[in-house]
């Protein structure tokens, strides 16, 4: 049995279609999810799938490395795999599992790599530049950022209306395809060879001759179907006798993003589930005019307070898709107080509007 670590911050999409491919009885496994985030979208993904997940507080990933990698020894971990981990990995567990962490990069690298590239940011900038290509690569994690050893990498053509949107859209079935079979690659290598029956791997660069080779040394049996086209993920996941999940494009889960909690490590069974942000209730006072005035005024307040409050309700998902973590939980909290001040403007013009109109 092989054991996979995850490493994830977000959504993560790409973790809950890992671990349904590699899952118990096949000679993968997903063994944990480490998360610096107190409620990333990968918590609930993984409940189902019973895979653990442990929050790792920053504090942790910055100051006691040791104990990360402690934790990866605890899980027998084999290889760590970073999907949508927005966090630095520091050279300590870097060397500690050397050539065994790999990173997945929407973009063809090294284009589109590097600081401050990473989510939605790198599909701004590939359409902002008028590029024909993207795509997405899966490299080694070294100490210098996106710049590892390329395990697998995968083209699209853009189109010619293409937005940041649709790109990602198109980005993220090539992740869920490329990251199982990346994996894959790297595991016959360390393992010198086929991971079913030991015979030598031929590890490139080249999608279709891990897809041949691999696949072919795991099925005992072709089966009759076997001229039918499939990803090599799918045909690993037949072979290795394990679920694939019907559809492997998932809707994403809408985040809570919380303050960051005081530093531990916790088990997902233990990991409170995080109560709604706390509402920060506004200081918004009506102005002490006369009364039509203040109806006016209600009513300019509301609509006011009702579009900035859609604009920054609408930056929060773009920042959390865009992995701005910090950015989005900014977001909600003034969102909420603007939903707030609609609300109060709101019940007031109502409160207001029917003695008025028993006036007029
Ligand atoms: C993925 O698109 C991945 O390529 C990207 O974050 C997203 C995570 O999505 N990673 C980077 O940009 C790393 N530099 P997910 O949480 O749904 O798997």
């Amino acid at each position: 049995m092989k054991n996979i670590a995850i490493f994830a911050s977000g959504s993560g999409t790409n973790a809950e279609n890992i671990a349904r491919i590699f899952n118990e009885g096949s000679r993968l496994r997903v063994a944990v999810v480490l998360t610096n985030r107190r409620n990333a979208g990968v918590i609930e993904r993984m409940k189902p799938l019973g895979v653990p997940v442990l929050y790792v507080p920053n504090s942790v990933w910055d100051n006691d490395p040791a104990e990360v990698v402690r934790i990866l020894r605890e899980y027998n971990t084999d290889i760590v795999v970073l999907a949508g981990f927005m966090h630095y990995v520091s050279p300590e567990i870097i060397a500690a599992y050397q050539g065994r962490i790999m990173n997945i990069h929407p973009s063809l690298l090294p284009a589109y790599g590097g600081k401050g590239m990473y989510g939605h940011y790198v599909h701004e900038a590939v359409v902002a530049a008028g590029e024909k290509e993207s795509g997405v690569t899966v490299h080694l994690v070294t100490d210098e950022m996106d710049k590892g050893e390329i395990i697998l990498q995968e083209r699209l053509t853009l189109a010619e209306n293409e937005t940041p949107e649709s790109l990602e859209a198109k980005i993220h079935p090539i992740e869920y395809d490329i990251y199982p079979r990346a994996i894959v690659r790297l595991l016959e290598r360390l393992n010198g060879g086929d991971l079913r029956d030991n015979s030598v791997a031929v590890v490139s660069t080249e999608k279709s001759e891990l897809s041949d080779d691999t696949v072919k040394a795991a099925k005992a049996e072709p089966s009759a179907d076997a001229d039918e086209e499939k990803t090599v993920a799918q045909s690993w996941a037949e072979a290795l006798g394990v679920p694939l999940p019907a559809e492997p494009a998932m809707p994403p889960i809408p985040e809570q993003p919380l303050a960051e909690q005081p530093a531990s490590v916790e088990a997902s069974g233990n990991v409170q589930a995080p109560s709604a942000l706390n509402a920060q209730h506004p200081d918004h006072p009506m102005p002490p005019t006369y009364m039509l005035w203040a109806i006016l005024a209600t009513v300019m307040c509301c609509l006011v307070t009702g579009i900035v409050a859609i604009v920054f309700a609408s930056q929060v998902s773009n920042k959390y898709y865009a992995g701005d973590f910090e950015g989005a939980e900014r977001a909600s909290r003034k969102a909420q107080i603007w939903i707030i001040a609609s609300i109060v403007a709101g019940v007031i013009f109502t409160t207001l509007y029917m003695p008025l109109s028993m006036l007029f």
